[in-house]
């Protein structure tokens, strides 16, 4: 049965992983308010995300941060449209958390209740920001979880152009930053190293450059990485000299295969979001790149590259608008195929 869309305020829970995220957008003014408390600190002992804690945690801080998010947007609960959460993929512990409060939100205030996919959250996360680029363009999705390279050609049409086929690029990065002793999370810490070093002191390859195709492979690059830190002298020169090479190899191949994809699809767009877009050298070198190729290079800001309730309620604003529902179960979905979604049917 066709439901008339919602026009009024979204409220988007992100409970995936490790951040609980809360946002409120509203289809005609934008994003109201949006909260963030990242369990990084609790997870940091362990150097890596416990799920049981991660749960836990979700069912901690979800109460008082959809009440301040509320809050701040000077709305009251009864003002809300429909409650968005991430439904997958993720950890099913804690997604379970977003998914069971937010319907029981939604059920209580009478409203609907929509899951939402966390990549097609991160994927249109540049949206989110002024001059946002229109479909169709190619998205660069590189998080913790993922990377890949997507054709979208409007809301819920994404053709998957090339993915990795062993660790994903935040991976690489986490644990290229535990090899080296820095601390969890270590994306941001290796990157920082980084610009300390010497980005050319080690000559580590550049995965599957060399080879046709658009996808991505850094387990070799994790392996040379291994053996130069055993082979050096463990000096902080030499950590920041690795940390600076292996950064420089996963960039030059991020941007090779970008610069491909746009080519392949005779694209002049390109968007770049998950948690490996708030990297400044990945930036700086697209931008580059967009000069030399001619394309563009949308990003989000970096606090919207990580997972954030934002692109939740954003991307179920957008779906809830043309008149999507989702049933009364609680369903969640840890794996879940970004290319499975359907665009909306209006
Ligand atoms: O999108 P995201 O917050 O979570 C997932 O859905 O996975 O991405 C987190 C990933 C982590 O692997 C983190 O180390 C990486 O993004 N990351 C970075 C930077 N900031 C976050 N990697 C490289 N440079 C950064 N500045
Ligand atoms: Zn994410």
């Amino acid at each position: 049965m066709a439901s008339a869309g919602v026009s009024k305020p979204v409220l988007g829970v992100e409970t995936s992983c490790d951040e609980t995220g809360v946002a409120v957008y509203d289809p005609a003014r934008g994003l109201l308010a949006h909260r963030l408390y990242s369990q990084a600190a609790l997870h940091a002992e362990y150097g890596g995300v416990v799920p049981e804690l991660a749960s836990r945690d979700h069912v901690r801080r979800l109460p008082g941060l959809i009440g301040s998010t509320l809050r701040a947007t000077g709305l009251v609960p009864r003002d809300l449209g429909g409650v968005a959460y991430t439904a997958g993929p993720g950890l099913a512990g804690a997604l379970l958390v977003g998914a069971g409060a937010a319907r029981a939100l939604a059920w209580g205030l009478e409203i609907p209740a929509l899951g939402v996919h966390h990549m097609e959250g991160h994927l249109l996360a540049p949206l989110l920001e002024p001059d946002p680029p229109l479909p169709p363009f190619v998205a660069l999705l590189v998080s913790g979880g993922h990377s890949m390279l997507v054709n979208v050609a409007a809301l819920g049409r994404y053709a998957l152009l090339g993915e990795t086929l062993d660790d994903a690029a935040g991976e690489a990065f986490d644990k290229t930053a535990m090899l080296l002793g820095l601390p969890y999370p270590g994306g941001p810490a290796l990157a920082a190293l980084a610009a300390q070093g010497r980005p050319d002191a080690f000559a580590f390859a550049r995965p599957l450059l060399d080879r046709p195709g658009l996808d991505f492979s850094f387990s070799g690059l994790k392996t040379q990485v291994l053996l130069a830190w055993r082979r050096s002298d463990r000096s902080d020169a030499a950590r920041a000299d690795i940390a600076a090479g292996f950064q420089a190899a996963v960039v030059e191949t991020l941007v090779g295969k970008c610069r491909r994809a746009l080519r392949q699809m005779q694209g002049t767009r390109l968007v770049v979001a998950g948690g490996v877009g708030a990297n400044r050298a990945l930036r700086e070198a697209l931008v580059q790149a967009g000069a030399q190729d001619g394309f563009r290079t949308w990003f989000p800001r970096p606090e919207f590259c990580t997972d954030n309730g934002a692109m939740i309620a954003h991307v179920g604003a957008l779906r809830l608008a043309a008149g999507e529902r989702g049933n009364e179960a609680i369903r969640i979905r840890p794996r879940w195929p970004l290319e499975s979604l359907a665009a909306p049917a209006v």
